[in-house]
């Protein structure tokens, strides 16, 4: 990407929000709260880098949204009480003052949380142990434990759990608007993947079905903030199963996107392993695009690979409003300053995320 694509570095509006151009920080996760999910300076170091490089949007990592079961790991952040929302103010007011906008990334963990201080026990729609090993940069280590499978009861506490978080971050944190993590394996995702969720009551059964607790979260989260942005992120693959396509394929895009569309949400966030790819081995069509047939009028975020002009190019002409950029962006925290002035980009160096994926002093410096 380069001026020959100027679309990218141009304003886009979120609701009431001006975006001063297309370039969004992906979510990521980087363990670098306090042990009581408490934001840290070098938090805010980190998010102002990338507003001080020019993004239009910084979308935080996922902030866990209840002291029951949605932490998914030690020293992530929250939004579960008042000093913790108040602390993420020294993020939203860095990234304000580099006139960018920053959206909370709400996160429930559900079965693939490997560190929660409220308590040892997961929960998710159903007990079934999940697939792959716990993720050893977040501390993790060897098989998931067999979840809880949740009771009406939690079910609500989960949902009120993100109306609340959402609250606080938009009253008393600053944030500009926020996204529901709906994708990657977590909860909601849990609760919409036909293998993950075995309920036969409200919450099962059909993808109609099985979208209807993001559904029911996306509108108690409307309700709780009014206005702001509400955006959802949705997924195929996952944290624990990365290559996983949706069963029905192009059938369920249509049920999930369009009911996404229905129940009013302001974005959404599509995330694949390559954006521009086929979503289905059966279809030429990628994700965005489909999103973008079955949401028409919804703002469509896409991430995935596209740090590279002709990949940004084909998303973008599939519909795509704004680019998210993960890795590149870690190594290019000024990444559409460099676009903009026609410089080269870093590679990205697989060692800031190791031995722990933690906001390393060395990437401050940069
Ligand atoms: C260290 C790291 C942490 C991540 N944490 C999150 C997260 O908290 N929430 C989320 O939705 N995605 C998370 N992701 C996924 C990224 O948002 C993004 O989808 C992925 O890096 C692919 O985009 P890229 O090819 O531009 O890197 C994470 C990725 C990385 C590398």
């Amino acid at each position: 990407m380069n001026h020959s694509t100027p679309s990218i570095l141009t304003a886009y509006d979120i609701n009431n929000i001006t975006l001063r151009n297309r370039l969004a920080v992906a979510p990521m996760t980087r363990v670098s709260a306090t042990q009581t999910g408490v934001a840290t300076d070098a938090m805010a170091r980190y998010y102002e880098r990338f507003a001080k490089g020019g993004f239009g949007l910084v979308i935080t990592e996922g902030i866990y949204t209840d002291q029951r079961f949605s932490q998914g790991y030690p020293f992530q952040p929250g939004l579960t009480d008042t000093e913790q929302a108040l602390a993420w103010r020294s993020v939203t007011d860095q990234v304000h003052a580099q006139d960018a906008a920053v959206f909370a990334q709400l996160m429930h963990a559900g079965a693939l949380s490997q560190g929660n201080r409220f308590t040892r026990q997961t929960a998710a729609p159903s007990a079934t142990r999940p697939k792959g090993e716990q993720m050893p940069f977040y501390f993790g280590e060897g098989q998931y434990p067999v979840p809880v499978a949740m009771t009406d009861e939690d079910i609500a506490d989960a949902i009120a759990g993100f109306a609340q978080a959402a609250k606080r971050s938009v009253l008393e944190a600053d944030f500009d608007g926020v996204e529901i993590h709906g994708a990657n394996g977590y909860l909601l995702d849990q609760f919409l993947t036909a293998y993950t969720n075995h309920r036969n009551d409200r919450w099962g059964g059909s993808t109609q079905q099985r979208v209807g607790l993001i559904l029911e979260v996306i509108k108690a989260v409307r309700e709780a903030i009014g206005g702001a942005p509400v955006g959802v992120r949705i997924s195929q693959g996952k944290v624990n199963d990365f290559g996983h396509k949706w069963a029905n394929g192009e059938h369920d895009a249509e049920v999930i996107f369009g009911s996404l569309k229905d129940v009013g949400v302001d974005y959404i966030h599509v995330t694949e392993f390559e954006a521009w790819q086929p979503a289905f081995a059966s279809s030429t069509t990628s994700l965005a695009a489909l999103a973008r047939r079955h949401a028409p009028g919804v703002v469509l975020i896409a991430n995935g690979a596209l740090h590279n002009e002709e990949h940004a190019k084909a998303v973008l002409a599939d519909g795509a409003d704004i680019l998210a950029i993960g890795k590149a962006a870690l190594a290019n925290p000024d990444y559409p300053n460099r676009l903009a002035g026609g410089h080269t980009l870093s590679a990205f160096d697989t060692s800031i995320l190791g031995p722990i994926a933690n906001i390393k002093e060395s990437e401050l410096a940069m």
